[in-house]
């Protein structure tokens, strides 16, 4: 890949996350997907990257969004909420594109339902940040985007 590239980042967002601000203030706090996306955006911009956001409902738009970003983006973002704990599919999208992927959290995940404690995701995401609130994104990011140039160095 040129060194000039601008990376590309996909940020996923799942079920329930469109009503973030209103949806368990105690659990997940009362900053709103629209803020996440703003903050999001301008650290890409500080980090020189650039990113696309989405949020969806549906388990087939997810799936549809990750094999979308095949030949277009250089790694995923991804909160996929609920199906984080069940689904098959978006696991084997992401294994199937093969994006290097970095699964995020508001809530830590580990403390709370047994049913939470379980991701299909983890196995195929390079890591995963889990319990920072709003700011896991943030952290994902850099994370993700340190991972990618680190890649595109070792060639
Ligand atoms: C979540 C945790 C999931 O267990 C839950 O279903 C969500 C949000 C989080 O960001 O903390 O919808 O992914």
């Amino acid at each position: 890949m040129e060194s000039n590239h601008r990376l590309s980042i996909l940020v996923i967002h799942g079920p329930n996350l469109n009503l973030l601000g209103q949806r368990e203030p105690g659990i997940y706090g009362s900053v709103t997907l629209s803020d996440i996306n703003e903050s999001l955006k301008s650290e890409a911009k500080s980090l020189g990257v650039k990113i696309t956001t989405m949020q969806s409902n549906h388990e087939g738009d997810l799936v549809n969004a990750i094999q979308s970003a095949l030949g277009s983006c250089d790694g995923l973002l991804i909160n996929a909420g609920a199906y984080t704990h069940t689904s098959v599919a978006i696991r084997d999208a992401i294994s199937a594109v093969n994006l290097p992927t970095v699964e995020v959290h508001l809530s830590n995940i580990y403390r709370r339902e047994s049913f939470r404690h379980h991701s299909y995701i983890a196995p195929v995401a390079i890591g995963q940040i889990s319990g920072f609130g709003d700011r896991s994104y943030i952290l994902g990011l850099h994370a993700l985007t340190h991972y990618i140039k680190q890649m595109e160095k070792s060639g």
